[in-house]
């Protein structure tokens, strides 16, 4: 069976297959932002879509047995369409890169008419994906974002306690109950809230949490009054919270200076807020499916300092945690599903997050001529010595990481000994806000003494902490208030990057590295070796570790205009689409509907 799971509506697009006609189950995920270069894009998945029959080796939709789509809102503006004619009709563009008229126009004639087509519950399909990538067999499911849900999860099914959100039905205690006409605001929507009285927009939740890091430079202050009596059950309400914070301005500095603001304050009040919040859910989840261990996703699962909370809070034994805890890792919800709603047997254990498809290596060779860079064969120890003489490098192999972390395989690596080391990256490379900490990676089996982390934390969502002993002989990794956030590498699951950890730990005696995802600040990770030289060319980077290459500038390497390479390569995305079009959706139904659309808006303009 073979099974393509997609989400079509709102930020974070994707698409995930999955096979088992070999025998195994075969898994493939990727974002629609990796592909259209375009961040958090909103754009109907069809480069995705592309990518992942690709993957598998299939021509047409019509070697898909099943599609499940991820039915973002229950409530749509028309039936048979999550955009809408009148949305299409007035180019409805909210915000980023969600253009409802191509959106449209490729929901409505995408060809599926050779396939089977299941839609899926937005909060059903983050539970799908913890569970059925979990090793457990029992285990309670907890979503935790913008909507909330409470499942249990037996031998293979996974059956709703509590769910509330994205206007569907509402269920309490695995009873339906009356559609909930009302929208509030629960947890996460309020930590939102204060990303956005940060400075913020909605995908700002990291920085938040990296400022609250930095509120014990202050005396403590409660900014705001959460509501005592937001508790109604799994339903957490902070209408009352928020309507208190209207007057609030927002912060209107630099984000150079915001760590010198009383504000920090405020994101450590909804750090702390979302923890009981979210530590109440977990009580909850223990206390209705009275199982042993936890599956976690929902954009609130990134939140490291709240996971590592749950993991010691003694309610669970194991606790699994989707890497791709936010919309992200939708379309392998709605994939697994599908999967395994449809009769399928084969166990999944996401053991690791590299589901992309693995790159080819002569383009590495084609590209440095392009690009007059030398290339030439190298190895984890080279990497290793170049990292500890400070070179900062680009890796890129193999296939991708599914989610919002680099996991090494499209990282930066870098010494985390050196004092400067994190304003040379935040500056000279991702160009982003001072405060941000970076990550280390060190060898799953031999994590360093100094660390206070998970044994095993492969996805780099657990928060550990650094012993006060080491924390100046580390800076780039320790955050303000002492904590890190760790990635333990296997060994079997990335031999070649676990060898370069090992082997700067020799020369060294520090046995991590920095790893930063491989981008700029305003781009998507790396996909290929292309977007690779491309972020190499713009940005300060030293070098690429890349198809076993060490590749760098050299002399004759062209100065390259930033602004220009971007532009030649979103030219070079809407040739794509449009060729997807052609392979993928139906010709006449698409030009139809294009050209009422167009008639339509004629038609409008003219009568005024
Ligand atoms: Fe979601």
């Amino acid at each position: 069976m073979i099974v393509l799971g997609l989400k079509c509506h709102s930020h974070d697009t994707g698409a995930a297959i999955i096979s088992d006609e070999s025998g195994e189950l075969v898994v493939h995920a990727i974002s629609e932002a990796r592909l259209n270069r375009r961040k958090h894009s909103f754009a109907y998945p069809l480069m995705s879509i592309s990518y992942c029959l690709d993957c598998l080796g299939l021509s047409s939709l019509d070697q898909v047995d099943l599609v499940c789509i991820d039915k973002h809102m229950e409530t749509w503006p028309e039936q048979g369409s999550q955009f809408g004619y009148e949305n299409a009709l007035n180019r409805y563009q909210p915000r980023y890169d969600d253009n409802h008229r191509w959106n449209y126009l490729a929901e409505q004639s995408i060809d599926f008419s050779g396939t089977n087509v299941h839609w899926i519950n937005h909060v059903d399909a983050h539970a799908a994906s913890a569970y059925y990538a979990s090793p457990f067999n029992e285990a309670a499911v907890l979503i935790a974002e913008g909507g909330t849900g409470i499942y249990h999860g037996t031998g293979g099914a996974l059956t709703t306690i509590d769910r509330l959100g994205y206007l569907g039905n509402t269920y309490r205690n695995g009873k339906k109950l009356k559609r909930r006409e009302d929208r509030f605001v629960n947890s996460s929507f309020l930590y939102d809230r204060v990303s956005e009285l940060l400075g913020y927009d909605i995908f700002g939740a990291g920085q938040t949490m990296a400022l609250a890091g930095y509120a014990h430079q202050f005396e403590i202050e409660d900014i705001f009054n959460p509501d005592p009596e937001r508790f109604d059950d799994f339903i957490i309400n902070h209408d009352k919270t928020v309507f208190g914070m209207r007057e609030m301005e927002a912060y209107g500095g630099d984000d150079g200076d915001i760590v010198q603001s009383r504000l920090c304050n405020l994101a450590r009040q909804a750090q702390q807020t979302l923890e009981e919040d979210i530590l109440y859910l977990a009580w909850l989840a223990r206390k209705k499916t009275r199982a042993k261990n936890l599956c976690l996703a929902g954009g609130a699962a990134l939140n490291c300092i709240i996971n590592r909370k749950i993991m010691e809070s003694g309610l669970f034994r194991d606790v699994f945690i989707q890497p791709a805890a936010s919309d992200e890792g939708i379309p392998l919800g709605c994939a697994l599903s599908g999967y395994y709603s449809s009769g399928g047997e084969k166990k999944w254990h996401m053991a690791h997050a590299y589901l992309g498809r693995p790159l080819t290596e002569p383009d590495v060779t084609n590209l440095a001529e392009t690009w007059q860079l030398e290339a030439h064969p190298t190895g984890p120890e080279e990497i290793a010595q170049l990292l500890a003489s400070g070179t900062i490098i680009g890796r890129i192999a193999g296939a991708s990481e599914y989610g919002p972390r680099a996991l090494g395989n499209r990282s930066i690596l870098a010494d985390p000994r050196p004092a400067d080391m994190k304003e040379r990256l935040n500056h000279g490379i991702k160009h982003r806000e001072g405060f941000r900490p970076f990550a280390p990676s060190c060898r799953a089996d031999r994590p360093p003494e100094f660390f206070d982390t998970p044994a095993n934390s492969p996805f780099m969502v657990v928060a550990g902490r650094v012993s006060a002993s080491h924390r100046g002989i580390v800076p780039c990794v320790t955050h303000a208030d002492g904590s890190c956030r760790v990635q333990t590498v296997a060994k079997d699951i990335n031999p070649d990057y676990y060898a370069a950890i090992d082997a700067f730990g020799e020369l060294t005696g520090v046995p991590l590295l920095v790893n930063t995802s491989f981008n700029d600040r305003d781009e998507p990770i790396v996909e290929t070796y292309e977007d690779a030289v491309s972020c190499f060319l713009r940005t300060g980077l030293d070098a690429l570790w890349m198809g076993g290459q060490l590749v760098v500038k050299t002399g004759a390497t062209p100065k390259v205009d930033g602004k220009k390479i971007l532009d030649e390569t979103a030219l070079r995305v809407e040739r794509n689409y449009t060729d997807l079009i052609e392979r993928l959706c139906d010709g006449e139904t698409y030009i139809a509907l294009a050209t009422k659309l167009y008639e339509d808006e004629k038609e409008n303009a003219e009568s005024g």
